[in-house]
């Protein structure tokens, strides 16, 4: 088992990888049961997946459990479903003491840990990411919330989950597309902090059959897991985990969600970014010939035609855009990355070209 620390004085918590781990969850968290609730916020297909083989095994072991499902696809993340979920969590009698296994992607994971952080003001939380990009992102450093008519997680919280705890050969039952989507995420933790890892997952792309999940994710994991401990409410170092997001949330928006897949999106906005770098003499011609090549061995969507400039909006009112600065990440190699503030609509005019 590879273990990943977070250090965040009182709010630390570890990361645990191993294929197979769902198995022995009862026993991983066995000293966190003192005989409170414990409610498992999930999806009915996660549920009939997982959830209830995790249920049987928690009771075995005496774990007083019951589960909350929440639709597919981001009506998870409404006030509604947040209100309807407080309000189930009181029908089965939750209290301050009760712990919630949030056990799906990026959606249930963003609206249990937003529950976790406010009902009864707080109570502790644990991450069971089922998809890659859960795995590698969405699930460590405690950012949680959900949707407004006004705009995607403009309500929400950093609140830590107390463990993140991760199977890879949940993978084996996901359809492809949605684990090539996680890789572009995978690919992004080697840009900005590991060249070799880069490369070597660039390699590895050539045959998804026989791609080292466990290692690439507890590698995405280290990183990730070492910028937050040191910038946890994102004041600089944490907006490098944005690279390639500027420009793929727009896209995303312009797609509309759930039509183009996030880290699909990402992997374009990569692109990109990768060209803004060469354009503004950071990275070398060669170098961002070698870093495209190896981003499109993903099998990506291709894109439809669209009008850049009409995704400017988007990139304007995206969250990143702070007091009107625009913190848009570039990287200086492959490797290392950091941020610009002045990259123009022009510059990101012709970027979004570059990938048309
Ligand atoms: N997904 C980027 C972050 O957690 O900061």
């Amino acid at each position: 088992m590879k273990i990943i620390d977070v250090n965040l004085l009182n709010r630390s918590y570890s990361i645990q990888v191993e294929d197979g781990l769902l198995a022995s969850i009862s026993g991983l968290l066995k000293q966190s049961n003192i005989g409170q609730k414990w409610i498992i916020i999930s999806q009915h297909r996660l549920m009939e997946l997982f959830g209830f083989d995790l249920m049987d095994q928690l009771n075995q072991q005496g774990y007083y459990i019951d589960y909350i499902t929440v639709p597919t696809g981001e009506t998870a993340k409404s006030m509604i479903e947040f209100n309807r979920i407080i309000s189930q969590m009181i029908e089965l009698k939750c209290d301050r003491s009760t712990t919630i296994l949030a056990l799906g992607g990026g959606v249930v994971g963003d609206v249990a840990g937003f529950v976790a952080s406010s009902f009864m003001r707080g109570i502790d939380y644990y991450q069971i990411p089922t998809t890659l990009l859960a795995m590698v992102d969405s699930s460590i450093g405690g950012k949680t919330g959900i949707n407004i008519s006004e705009g995607k997680n403009l309500v929400g919280a950093i609140y830590q989950p107390k463990g993140v705890f991760i199977d890879p050969r949940i993978l084996d039952s996901l359809p492809r597309e949605e684990v090539v989507s996680g890789l572009g995420e995978i690919l992004k933790y080697g840009a900005i902090k590991d060249e070799s890892f880069f490369s070597a997952t660039s390699q590895h792309l050539e045959n998804l059959d026989t791609f080292p999940f466990e290692n690439a994710i507890a590698r995405s994991c280290e990183i990730k897991a070492k910028i937050v401990s040191q910038d946890e409410c994102e004041g600089g170092l944490r907006r490098l985990l944005n690279f390639g997001h500027t420009i793929g949330h727009a896209l995303e928006a312009h797609f509309g969600y759930g039509q183009l897949r996030h880290g699909d999106a990402v992997s374009y906005g990569m692109i990109s970014a990768g060209w803004i770098s060469k354009e503004l003499g950071l990275l070398k011609r060669n170098e961002y010939k070698t870093f495209k090549q190896s981003i499109l061995r993903l099998p990506l969507p291709s894109l439809n035609k669209f009008d850049p400039v009409s995704l400017l909006p988007f990139i304007k009112n995206d969250k990143k855009t702070v007091s009107g600065i625009l913190h848009f990440v570039t990287l200086t190699n492959i490797g290392s990355a950091s941020t610009n503030d002045n990259v123009t609509d022009n510059l990101l005019i012709s970027a979004m070209k570059e990938i048309q």
